[in-house]
């Protein structure tokens, strides 16, 4: 009886394993359904905007005019998290001088931040985070001048 039990466990666990190894397996259909809903988007600043956790639950962030999906960081950039400035906006300038302070984030009616008076030093800076982004989050789009590109995320 017992050993009939702990057989049955033992199949249940390796059941668990196998389910998630297909979930997180990129052959699985449905991931990759999900992932090609959300790439390719191309965002304004203005278009951006709205996904701050708070008009819209998925969070992005741009740097370095890449467009970053970073709900799951929704404690830092989510309402009242420690870099909520920075939800739905060009974030560069602000990883760049290490700073989340409002002023270092481009006014949604000005041009794109082009970043060309910033350090060497600063600019590392941003590279570094870039690949923090990079590693920890998908790219779901591109931050371009003017609406004639702008396309919204299909599917969010
Ligand atoms: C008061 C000084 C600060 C403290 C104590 C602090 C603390 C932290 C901690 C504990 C993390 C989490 C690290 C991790 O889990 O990977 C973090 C992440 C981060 N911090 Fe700070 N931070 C400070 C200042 C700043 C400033 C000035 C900026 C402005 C650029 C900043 C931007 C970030 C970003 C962008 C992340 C990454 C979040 C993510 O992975 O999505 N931090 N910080």
């Amino acid at each position: 009886m017992l050993t009939n039990i702990i057989v049955i466990l033992v199949i249940l666990f390796f059941a668990r394993s196998i389910y998630r190894d297909f979930i997180a397996n990129d052959n699985n259909p449905l991931a990759n359904q999900a992932e090609a809903s959300i790439v390719e988007g191309k965002f304004t600043p203005k278009s951006l905007a709205k996904y701050n956790g708070k008009d819209h639950p998925k969070i992005f962030i741009s740097v370095k005019n890449r467009v970053f999906d970073v709900s799951q960081g929704a404690a830092f950039y989510g309402p009242g998290g420690p870099y909520e400035n920075f939800a739905g906006r060009d974030a560069s300038r602000g990883l760049a001088l290490n700073s989340f302070d409002p002023v270092v984030l481009t006014p949604l009616d000005q041009p794109i931040d082009d970043l060309s008076n910033l350090s060497k030093l600063e600019l590392e800076s941003l590279e570094q985070w870039d690949e923090h982004f990079e590693n920890r989050y998908k790219v779901v789009g591109t931050l371009h001048e003017n609406g004639t590109v702008s396309e919204e995320v299909k599917g969010l």
